[in-house]
This record gives structure tokens, C-alpha cells and sequence, in this order.
């Protein structure tokens, strides 16, 4: 499971051509042979060729921009033409078989558990060199000693690899024998019994050269390439890795401004000049998930990073949930033994097999921030394509050559590839390793674990982005600890995916496992057990803040100033961040301020926690049986949890249902779910069985596209019983597209009612007695459309909804004398209280 196999990506059907309108999250429809036309009307401009595949026509057709429209177009006469990359590269692997039927030199390698013969796949038995002969120059030459075992699988078929077949036993010279169309193959894996990094060192001093470079330490580059808002989890992986002679080059997704202001402020902070952040449109790239642009970006980074006066030896890529399983003295004493090697992680199965469920048999094109998948393709023959996982530590010369600003013709030729690849980075540097002079330096290992749970990661959770049903890594929590303890006598450095809003506990256990004689400082430090994370701040231009997260901060802002009897005229908001606690979400944190214009112009600056309201009871007899149960959007299938903190459900948001329930509960149980909008409509039944396995899960109810706004009602029937209800607020936008909604908007998006939803004559009877007993707070007041509509009348309309679904306890004072508050920075909740973990002010 933790290993970086392919990512069991399966191919993402196609939407029908009626779906031109790609704003919409695809709807992908199963019928494969559905025929769909090029609306030529729709470009401006002649396509170069004539054009009818399936996938280039539905990519054109969903495509928004002339420009990414005509991309497609162009890639697509290209790659039918064969003009995209050349048919054969040469590779210049010294003992690369390049054909099966040819004897072949074998090499043997070291690695922390395998070692492989270097030149590949399939290998000829006959001939001084088989893989017997093989291991047994490894053992003489020292690589392997006593304790290695190795075994041969064999294949027999016809010359393409994904024509031979396994055989059961090593008979393979003999079935195929007499046969001049077939020829025979064998996998060699030598298993070696030592571990740990103590007996590596020992085997490794034997055969390094000792010359004065090799003595000094390894000086690693390290590139984070990161995304989203976790700050302050990204500032303490750097604390955490720092050390002056390791070069640290930080790349922001270009869309993440929040994230580049603050990866400057470390920069900044870091006098020695060792922390550099990307900068300007040429190395900063919107790198999507699985984008082409993700391997740009790794090599515009590498080439800033080869620039760079501070000399490494390594460059080891991570993001901002990767996390170190050694301490800094453990990783440079293993790179300083390995100097010269390339890590990377392989797929491990067969080749063809990989290329399949990767897609790297098809040809992909990057526009508009997502991977358009426009048809097959046929690889490049002469070269063995590898690939696995992108996280790598590849050395200074290997790095110096596929990076190189003029490469050669294998490189040139590769990238030309990969510029149409999914999840380039993942093969691109396996295949320019096999087939290269460096092909002798490859080590099948990453110095990674990785979390795969493919049940709860294969989610098709990136169609949004991509043509294809990618994977994800979960997130480490604290009861996986032990797998990562006993990853100690393993050659595996670190570990990936961490998120503190997820699970910090993880985090701080393994840090305090690595550094335990530091252990009494690291627990001790003030805001050790807490954890902030920005949702918004006033400076953001990109990425677009939800319009209902907006509304709903603005509104609190206003809130909590009145509750202070300030008298205001413009609340400004500044951030809005969640608040964890003891590795528990606890609430949200306003940053405000406001301008008062007495005698002399004064500004108040506040901070305040605000809870959200649980508003939810049980029936006397299901008490204690429910664990939990929220509505809210951004539900993330693999975390099982929602990503939206503030619960903010806007007009246009889908509500998803989450529930947990007891152990103790009888099952199996036959719940109902009646979703009830504001005017006491019944708007939706969803049914749920609970079954022993299944008490926790989630419920995503069918509506129309748009939400009546107010407080809407949830009811759930057992038996016919009511044995639970919650209400949650759909908040009128005072917000669209992040600017002040004007009044037209606004009575487009707030008033709309719906007239019927689907729901049968049968059904409305069956539950009126329920509805009925119920008084609906918007059904009983009479609202015109006037008070709706008007901005400071909408705003006093949002904020009467607010304040009945938000609770604001504690405020605190950021720069103000003559309010009598706490001052921020000395309670232990705001986010500008102290917060040593992601403190880089002392690093360097
Ligand atoms: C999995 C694999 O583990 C990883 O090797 C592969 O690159 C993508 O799929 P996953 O957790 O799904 O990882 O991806 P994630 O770690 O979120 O993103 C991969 C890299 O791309 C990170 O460095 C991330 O910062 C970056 N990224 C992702 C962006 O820069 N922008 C985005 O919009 C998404």
C-alpha cells in the first residue's frame, strides 16, 4: 500500500457534445459510442486538418477560448500526422537491450531492499550475461554479499513486451525454444537481507572512491512546490528542514497570491540568502494537478536552482504536505554515501501495464488550467519508458543535464513527449534516467512513503482539471505512527501526505520522534497544540474567495463591531482564518478593522473567535446515538471531511449531508432524510440504511441549481418517528465574484423562488403531518421585495441570518489603547499570538 505504483487511474468518459458549457463540473456519461461533431461554426479560425476523433472533438467542443480551442486543433493535426515527437529515440544507455532478442550486458545496483538489473525489463537468458551471471559479478564486485537472495521471473512470448506472458516457472528457454518468432525474457529482483542504514554505510565505505569531494557532506536543494493556504505547515517543514548548507527554492502555484506573500516574508527573513521563492511570470506557473506545467515547472526551478552561488549535491522536490520521517544528520550522511546516485521511485509492474493505467498512451494538451485528453497515441520506439512516483532526489550532474537550458537530442526529444503527458514529472525523469549515459546511477527508490489508500484516493476527484480519474495519497494521522516508526531501518526519508487541519497530532509526534532531545522545548512552545489557517485576506486577487464565505466574514465583521458598541460606518474586513485546537477545529477567527472619524481619523483593529452554531437536537430515545451530522459543501471523499471551515452554503453552493452514528445503534436502520427549504417546502428525500459498516457516510441531495435563500430545515425519520432535526443557513450573497453585489444582481441571485421541486403529490402527503408541525420562521414574517433587495437593508437582512448560525465569544485588540480588550497577541487563540512551530523569524 505505501508504495508510489501507478495511481490506478482509469480513463474519464467523455461528456456527450451537448455539454459546450464546461463551467459546469462535467457530467460524464457512460455511453461510449455516442458519435459527436465538430461545430465548425464555433471557431473562429480553419483548422489545419480534418479532424473526427471522439476525444479531440469533445475537448474543442468543451474548450472555452479561441485560443485553447485552436491549441487543440493544432496538437491534434500534429499528432495525427506523426509530427508531434519523433517515431524512435536512440536511447544512450551503454547496456540498454533496446531489443529482447539481443543479448545484453547486465549491470547490478544497490538499493536499500532491491537491486535490479539496470538495463531493463526484459532480458535474454542465453549468453555470458544472464541474470545468474549477473548477480553473481554483483556479488563479487561487493554489491551483494552473503544473505542475497535473487529470483528470476521469466516471460515468453512474442518481441513486444506486452505479448510476452509469465511463466510459472523458469522453463523459459525451453517453451520458446525452436520457435524463431518467439524469444524469451526474465525480470531479475535480488532480494538482499541486510537492513538498516548502519550495515549500508558499512557495505557502501567499501566501494566509494575516497577523494576529498566525496568526504564532505551532501548539500541538498531542496524545491517545494506548493499550493493552497497552509502557511504556516509549510513554515514549519522549512524550520524543520533547514540547515545554511541546504539551499531551499520555493515555487508558489501563480494562482496562490496568499501563499506567495508569505513564502516571500521568509525569503525576507532569511538573511543568508539561502531561501529563494520563484518570481515573475516566466518561473511562477499555474502548475495544475497533474499538468504538463508541473514538469515546466520543475525544470525552470531546477535551472534557478543550478544558478544559484550555494553549491548542492542533490535536489530533493517536496510539497507542503510532505514531511521528513529522519533527522537532517541521518539524510545528508546516507546522500553524502550515494553521491552521484539518481532516486527515484518505479512503478514496479509491467511496462505496458503502467502506460495503460497512467494514460501515457495518450496524447494530452494544457490549456485553460485543465488537461484536455485528445485521443491515442503510439510512444516513440527505441527507449524504455519508466515511471512511478514525481517525488525524487536526483544528483547535481544528472540535474545539470536534463535541465539543461540546450539539451541534447534524447532530451529534446523526451520533452517534446512529455509536453503532451499527464502527469509528466512522473515518468519524465525514470525514462531520461533508463535511457541515458546517468543509467547506471538509477536507485529504485524515492526515499518516500506514501499513504495510498486507493479505496478512499481513486475518487475521480481531479475531472475538474483533468481528462482522467487521477488518485491522491491520504493524509497521515496520529494512529499510523507505527507504520512510520518502523520505516526506521529503512533506507525512506520522508513521508507524504501531512495536513495539520486534518491531523497535526501526526505531525508533531513524528517531530518529536526525530528531534527527541528537543523534546521538552519543542512541546512547551507557545501555540505548540495549536494550528491557524488562512480562509481569506483582504490583499487576495486570486484565487476567487467564495462569494457565500465572503458574505458570511463581512457580516461577522459588522457583527462583531456592534456587539462592541463601536460606532462605525465601514467595517474592513482583513482575514479570516480557522482556528484548530488540540488538533480539534474550533472555530473561526475575523480580522477587522474600522475607521472612526472624530477629531482625528482613528482606526480600531480587532480580532474576534466566532463559533458556528450547531443547530441540532434529537428525540429522547436517540440520544447519544448520533455522533455527528453537518451540512455543509467541499466534501472531500478521501479525508472524509469538509473542506469549507466557515460552513458557508451560498445560493449556488451543493449541500452535502455527513453523518456518523453510534456503534450502539440497532441496524440494520431505515433512516429518511426530508431536506425542508425556508418557506416550509419539502425540497428533497434521501434514504439511508445503516448497516454495521456503514454508520458513518454522506448524503448528497439532488436540487435544483439554485438555493432558496434563509434557514433550511433537515429532518430525520425513523419508523415514522422524528428522531433528529438541524437547520442551516443558504446566505443571501452580498458578494458576486468578490465585489459588492449591485442591486440587480442581488435580486436575481437572493429572490428567486423556486416554484416546485421534485417531489411527488404522494410524497408531500405522506410527511405533511411533519412540516405542518413545524413554524418556518420565513414562512410566518412577510418579506417584500424591497427589503431584500437594497444593499444596507441586505446587509441587515444577512446579518439577522448570521448571527442566528454564528456565535462570537472572544475578542481580542490588535493596536487600540482605548478599547478595554485583551491584547491579541497575548491570548492563545488569535492568529497573531505567538506560534513558535512556524516561526522562521530566528532560522537563519
Ligand atoms: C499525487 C501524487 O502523490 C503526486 O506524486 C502527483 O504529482 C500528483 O498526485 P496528490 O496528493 O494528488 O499527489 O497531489 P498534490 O500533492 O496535492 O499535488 C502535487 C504537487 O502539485 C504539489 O507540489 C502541489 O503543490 C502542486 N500543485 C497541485 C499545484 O502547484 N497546484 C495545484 O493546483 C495542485
Amino acid at each position: 500500500e505505501d508504495e508510489d505504483l501507478p495511481k490506478g487511474l482509469r480513463q474519464l468518459k467523455l461528456p456527450p457534445d451537448k455539454t459546450s458549457n464546461s463551467n459546469k463540473i462535467l457530467q460524464f456519461q457512460r455511453n461510449r459510442t455516442t458519435r459527436i461533431k465538430l461545430d465548425r461554426k464555433s471557431l473562429n479560425f480553419t483548422p489545419s486538418c480534418e479532424f473526427t476523433g471522439r476525444e479531440a472533438v469533445s475537448a474543442v467542443t468543451r474548450a472555452q477560448s479561441q485560443v485553447c480551442k485552436q491549441r487543440i486543433v493544432n496538437v491534434t493535426c500534429l499528432n495525427q500526422q506523426g509530427l508531434l515527437y519523433p517515431e524512435r529515440i536512440q536511447s544512450l544507455c551503454p547496456h540498454s537491450p533496446g531489443f529482447i532478442d539481443k543479448p545484453v550486458s547486465l549491470g547490478c545496483f544497490k538499493d536499500d531492499k532491491t537491486l535490479r538489473i539496470l538495463s531493463g525489463y526484459y532480458h535474454v537468458f542465453k549468453g555470458n550475461n544472464s541474470p545468474e551471471r549477473c548477480a553473481f559479478l554483483c556479488l563479487q564486485s561487493g554489491y551483494l554479499y552473503a544473505g542475497t537472495e535473487y529470483s528470476v521471473e521469466c516471460f515468453c512470448g512474442m518481441e513486444k513486451p506486452s505479448q510476452l506472458k509469465r511463466l510459472p516457472d523458469s522453463s523459459c528457454n525451453m517453451k520458446c525454444s525452436g520457435n524463431p518468432k518467439y524469444s524469451c525474457g526474465g525480470y531479475l529482483t535480488i532480494n538482499v537481507f541486510w537492513t538498516g542504514i548502519q550495515k549500508f554505510k558499512a557495505q557502501e565505505a567499501r566501494n566509494t572512491s575516497i577523494d576529498g569531494e566525496s568526504e564532505k557532506p551532501a548539500r541538498i536543494a531542496y524545491l517545494l512546490t506548493v499550493n493552497g493556504r497552509a502557511s504556516r505547515q509549510v513554515k514549519r517543514l522549512i524550520n524543520i528542514l533547514y540547515h545554511p548548507s541546504h539551499l531551499f527554492y520555493i515555487h508558489v502555484d501563480a494562482r496562490q497570491d496568499y501563499l506567495y506573500r508569505e513564502m516571500l516574508e521568509v525569503e525576507k527573513s532569511c538573511k543568508t540568502n539561502n531561501i529563494k521563492v520563484a518570481r515573475g511570470e516566466n518561473l511562477r506557473h499555474a502548475s495544475i494537478w497533474g499538468g504538463a506545467s508541473l514538469l515546466t515547472t520543475l525544470l525552470k526551478s531546477a535551472q534557478q536552482m543550478l544558478a544559484h552561488h550555494h553549491h548542492w549535491d542533490f535536489l530533493v522536490n517536496l510539497s507542503e504536505s510532505d514531511f521528513p520521517i529522519k533527522n537532517n544528520v541521518q539524510l545528508t550522511q546516507f546522500l553524502s554515501l550515494n553521491k552521484g546516485m539518481n532516486f527515484v521511485k518505479s512503478h514496479g509492474r509491467e511496462v505496458q501495464r503502467f502506460i495503460t493505467k497512467q494514460g501515457l498512451d495518450k496524447t494530452f494538451v494544457e490549456c485553460e488550467t485543465r488537461m484536455w485528453r485528445i485521443g491515442d497515441r503510439k510512444l516513440p520506439d527505441g527507449i524504455q519508458i519508466d515511471g512511478g512516483s514525481d517525488w525524487v532526489a536526483l544528483s547535481r550532474d544528472f540535474v545539470e543535464y536534463v535541465a539543461n537550458p540546450n539539451p541534447d537530442t534524447l532530451v529534446t526529444d523526451l520533452l517534446k513527449v512529455f509536453k503532451y503527458t499527464l502527469l509528466p514529472a512522473e515518468s519524465f525523469f525514470h525514462t531520461v534516467l533508463r535511457n541515458s549515459k546517468f543509467c547506471n546511477t538509477y536507485i529504485d527508490n524515492n526515499l518516500h512513503v506514501t499513504n495510498w489508500k486507493r479505496k478512499l484516493g481513486c475518487k475521480c476527484q481531479y475531472k475538474a482539471v483533468v481528462d482522467w480519474c487521477g488518485c491522491s495519497p491520504n493524509d497521515f494521522k496520529l494512529e499510523d505512527f507505527s507504520r512510520i516508526r518502523n520505516t526506521i531501518d529503512r533506507n525512506l526519508f520522508f513521508a507524504r501526505k501531512f495536513e495539520s487541519i486534518i491531523d497535526q497530532r501526526i505531525i508533531d509526534r513524528v517531530e518529536e520522534w526525530l528531534y527527541s532531545e528537543n523534546l521538552n522545548k519543542t512541546v512547551n512552545a507557545k501555540g505548540y497544540d495549536a494550528y491557524w489557517q488562512s480562509l481569506y485576506h483582504a490583499a487576495d486577487l486570486s484565487p476567487l474567495t467564495d462569494d457565500a464565505q465572503l458574505t458570511v466574514s463581512n457580516s461577522l465583521a459588522r457583527l462583531i463591531f456592534h456587539k462592541l458598541n463601536v460606532n462605525y460606518k465601514d467595517v474592513r474586513l482583513l482575514e479570516t482564518t480557522a482556528y484548530f485546537k488540540q488538533n480539534q477545529f474550533v472555530g473561526i477567527l475575523i480580522l477587522a478593522e474600522v475607521t472612526l472619524q472624530q477629531q482625528t481619523v482613528q482606526q480600531k483593529r480587532i480580532e474576534s473567535l466566532v463559533y458556528p452554531r450547531h443547530n441540532f437536537s434529537t428525540s429522547r430515545e436517540w440520544l447519544g446515538k448520533i455522533q455527528s451530522l453537518s451540512v455543509n459543501t467541499d466534501y472531500d471523499q478521501k479525508e472524509k471531511t469538509f473542506r469549507n471551515l466557515i460552513g458557508s452554503i451560498g445560493p449556488y453552493s451543493y449541500p452535502v449531508l455527513s453523518y456518523e452514528f453510534d456503534t450502539g445503534i440497532t441496524t440494520p436502520q431505515n433512516l429518511s432524510i426530508l431536506w425542508v427549504d425556508p418557506y416550509g417546502r419539502l425540497a428533497e428525500v434521501n434514504y439511508i440504511q445503516l448497516e454495521e459498516m456503514t454508520l458513518t457516510g454522506y448524503v448528497k441531495p439532488q436540487f435544483n441549481e439554485h438555493l432558496v435563500v434563509g434557514t433550511w430545515h433537515l429532518f430525520l425519520v425513523a419508523d415514522s418517528l422524528l428522531v433528529a432535526k438541524m437547520n442551516f443557513l443558504v446566505t443571501p450573497l452580498a458578494y458576486w465574484k468578490n465585489k459588492k453585489i449591485d442591486p440587480e444582481k442581488a435580486k436575481e441571485v437572493n429572490n428567486a423562488s423556486v416554484d416546485s421541486y421534485h417531489i411527488t403529490e404522494e410524497m408531500n402527503k405522506k410527511w405533511s403531518h411533519l412540516l405542518n408541525s413545524v413554524n418556518f420562521y420565513e414562512r410566518t414574517i412577510h418579506m417584500t421585495d424591497n427589503e431584500i433587495k437594497i444593499n444596507s437593508n441586505l446587509d441587515q437582512w444577512i446579518d439577522k441570518l448570521v448571527q442566528k448560525h454564528y456565535e462570537i465569544d472572544k475578542i481580542c485588540n490588535v493596536n487600540d489603547t482605548e478599547l478595554k480588550l485583551q491584547k491579541c497577541i497575548n491570548t492563545y487563540w488569535s492568529s497573531l499570538s505567538p506560534d513558535t512551530k512556524a516561526d522562521i523569524n530566528n532560522l537563519c
